[in-house]
């Protein structure tokens, strides 16, 4: 029997989505309680491991160190990182590194492990010193359901990671929930969890950090002192207590969390250009009008997004013809205008038995079962649906085949969205239930994987339908999303808080692995007032994904709705990201190689400082958005060095007041930078000062590309400017002449050289 509220969200759900959705998503909700209900998920059994250290067996490079009840497989992968691996009882040895500890030894009572700048002392429980600082200190875990992990530390570090958070950048005092969870719609800051969480902590202080990665993708709580003075709780529903710790610098442990995670993708060009989106362009001629007029205005654009509505009756890889009669012949159009088309994507499979995907997936075994063997139904935008076991090789075999359907219409990029998975429910969690079945376990140890392992299946599938690089862009996502999509946050609402929260969430989306990553400009529900809008747009422009999308039903945000001086702003940064690209894409490469954030946090490269508002894209530029409603001036302090205001060459130090009307965003250049521009060609904008390296990057988008790779170094000696390089690879457009633009005293100064030269001396 339904109580009045609930009647009353029955009428809105009836509202939005029909009768016919609204009646199915009772019965799911009710279905997800009752599968709950009669398949417990199993939590009834505490295990503490009991200390202090027995024993210890040493096998190759690893370490078997043994407890009362359970012992832990410890190795020391690298000589700033360690890896542990806790079983009850003896356990396996594992030995699968090359790297070996310096010393290990029994003293009493005492089981101290040593390697280059870490140590290790064991007793009824672990301290782990770096640099003979202790870091961390680790109660003997619980392994039984829940598993737990106690750890205390250091009274003032600040705590960093775990994927998306709508938060200040220092998530210390914070208990979060770590469960992919789609927002309904629209949320503010504050709200957790969201799309995407991810089992990393960092605990940084100035130049000693640590990072601690899980692996483990059961639903999770990690209390960060919360509730226990400097005690970090981390607690996992299920699954296995794997673990690597890595030490260094905030840059150190970011490189080192790439090697263990993977590298990131490296986009293609067009991905860091300008994204326009709607929920929904509903026709093809509507989008062809938007492509006409950006080119009618002199707008540069890279793609135009297709929401759901392009589907027939929102059938995942089916077209409504009627609306989009001919999606080929409009995306050769645009490909002529260097514009790609980008659709989206949800995993949910219509139940319907004529319907062919589904009929290959019931055939095929691929959706994912209750513990009875009944595929489960669950309804989305095109009503009940069944959902793809996305952690389950044949099923990703499956799904990736179908991307053909992209190919033949002429998209480009794949955006995949709902997949949390999101299913509307009438209360509770908003997901499949616990105990649903999946390949690799039941729902609740591998539900955070799922829009991770969709993104696997449609980054193999769109590799090879093309040479070109694949662009996919994900919601939802976990360790490791970085190596197959970009991601964006979600349904923000439109409003100056959110506004000002984005830079901390895109900041720990970077901290945590995920270094391409956006937000919908303007906030995705309710309407932003232009200033509002114009200041999101400024924002967006330096954020690795620049696109603007919002819900159905709100204002038009596209361009032309503006007033001319919001337009005239919306021209200048759109001039200024296309300009950016040469940079943009050599700091991609930087996170591709080496693992840093695209855009950092200030204390990553000054470990002194700290802002969740100012922040560093690159190592070299430094950007304090407006973030607040009808500012005109704002100081800001700079790092040490010089660092010069990037509008107009301004020197500044220590602190700088700035004017800001509508349509300034301050960015400053660090002394001792290159930045490689597009402004009439390429040129490379030299900022004097030391500069160890700098990798400029440049390349044809393909999978294997013809690219070329320059690798600066500049020094200054008694006023004279030394600028060197080392080159690779041979696209230069059949052009070996170089163009350094010299910043000094407010002047540029145009120098031009040569590849082959490999060397600049000025004297100023
Ligand atoms: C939810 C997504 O977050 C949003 O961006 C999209 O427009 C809607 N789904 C409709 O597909």
């Amino acid at each position: 029997m339904l109580d009045i509220s609930l009647d009353k969200k029955l009428l809105d759900f009836e509202k939005i989505f029909g009768l016919d959705i609204a009646k199915d998503s009772v019965g799911y909700t009710i279905l997800r309680d009752n599968t709950d209900t009669k398949n417990r998920v199993p939590l009834d059994k505490p295990n503490p491991i009991a200390g202090p250290v027995s024993d210890f067996k040493v096998t190759g490079n690893s370490i078997q160190v043994l407890f009362r009840n359970g012992s832990a497989v410890l190795s020391i992968t690298q000589e700033d990182t360690v890896h542990l691996f806790w079983t009850t009882g003896n356990g396996p040895v594992v030995a699968n590194n090359d790297y070996r500890f310096d010393d290990v030894k029994f003293d009493t009572g005492k089981l101290v492990v040593l390697s280059k700048d870490i140590r290790i002392e064991i007793s009824d429980r672990l301290d782990y010193f770096y640099r003979n600082e202790l870091l961390r200190s680790e109660f003997l875990p619980d392994l039984g359901s829940p598993l737990i992990l106690r750890a205390r530390i250091r009274d003032d570090s600040i705590i960093n990671g775990t994927g998306e958070r709508s938060f200040p950048l220092n998530l210390r005092n914070r208990k979060l929930s770590l469960w992919n969870h789609d927002a309904d719609g629209s949320y503010g800051e504050g709200a957790d969890p969201l799309y995407i969480n991810i089992p990393i902590l960092l605990d940084v202080r100035n130049d000693s950090c640590y990072s601690i990665f899980f692996n483990n993708s059961s639903k999770a709580v990690f209390d960060l002192c919360s509730n226990e003075k400097d005690i970090v709780r981390t607690e996992f529903m299920g699954g296995i207590l794997d673990y690597t710790i890595t030490f260094g610098t905030l840059k150190d442990i970011s490189r080192r969390m790439s090697d263990i995670l993977g590298k990131a993708l490296l986009p293609p060009k067009w991905a860091l250009g300008y994204h326009q989106s709607r929920y929904s362009y509903n026709s093809q001629e509507e989008v062809e009008e938007v492509l006409d007029k950006f080119h009618e205005m002199g707008l540069p654009l890279s793609a135009i997004y297709l929401d759901i509505d392009y589907m027939d009756g929102y059938k995942v890889f089916t077209l409504n013809k009627e609306k989009f009669p001919d999606l080929k012949s409009l995306s050769e159009k645009m490909g002529r205008n260097g514009v790609k088309l980008v659709a989206i994507l949800d995993p949910g499979v219509k139940w319907d038995t004529n319907f062919s995907v589904y009929k290959e997936g019931i055939n095929g075994s691929y959706f994912i079962k209750d513990p009875e063997g009944n595929v489960i139904r669950g309804p989305v935008w095109p009503g009940n649906a069944a959902f793809p076991d996305f952690s389950d090789s044949k099923t990703r075999e499956w799904w990736a085949g179908k991307y053909t359907f992209f190919k033949e219409n002429g998209i480009t990029g794949v955006w995949h969205d709902m997949n949390e998975p999101a299913i509307f429910v009438f209360w509770g969690d908003n997901s499949l239930p616990l105990m649903a079945v999946q390949k690799e376990g039941y729902h609740y140890l591998v539900h955070n994987k799922y829009g991770l392992q969709m993104s696997v299946a449609g980054y193999a599938g769109l590799s090879r339908l093309s040479e070109e690089r694949p662009f996919i862009l994900s919601r939802s996502g976990w360790a490791g999303i970085q190596k197959y999509a970009f991601v964006w946050t979600g349904d923000t609402a439109s409003s100056w808080k959110v506004l000002k929260q984005t830079v901390p969430t895109i900041l720990n989306l970077g901290l945590s692995g995920i270094p391409f990553s956006g937000v919908d400009i303007g906030g995705f529900s309710g309407n932003p007032s232009e200033e509002l809008f114009l200041r999101w747009f400024e924002l967006g422009s330096v954020l690795p994904l620049f696109r603007n999308h919002s819900a159905k039903g709100t204002n038009r945000r596209e361009p032309w709705v503006f007033s001319k001086m919001g337009q005239e702003v919306i021209r200048k940064y759109l001039k200024l990201r296309y300009m950016m690209i040469p940079y943009f894409l050599s700091v991609s490469y930087e996170s591709h190689t080496l693992g840093y954030p695209f855009i950092r946090p200030i204390n990553m490269e000054f470990p002194d400082l700290y802002s969740d508002e100012t922040f560093m894209i690159g190592g070299s530029l430094l950007a304090a958005p407006i973030l607040r409603k009808g500012l005109k001036k704002i100081r800001i302090t700079l790092p040490e060095g010089k660092w010069y205001y990037f509008w107009d060459d301004t020197i500044c130090e220590g602190y700088v007041d700035v004017n800001v009307e509508l349509g300034d965003l301050p960015l400053f250049v660090r002394e001792g930078s290159i930045i490689p521009l597009d402004r009439e060609g390429r040129e490379f904008h030299v900022y004097p000062g030391n500069l160890e390296r700098f990798v400029f990057y440049d390349d044809d988008g393909r999978q294997k590309p013809t690219f070329i790779k320059m690798e600066f170094r500049m020094k200054e000696t008694n006023g004279i400017f030394t600028v060197e390089w080392a080159y690779e690879g041979n696209l230069n457009d059949g052009q070996t002449e170089l163009k350094f633009v010299i910043h000094r005293d407010g002047t540029e100064k145009i120098i031009t050289s040569r590849l082959q030269d490999k060397t600049l001396t000025y004297t100023q």
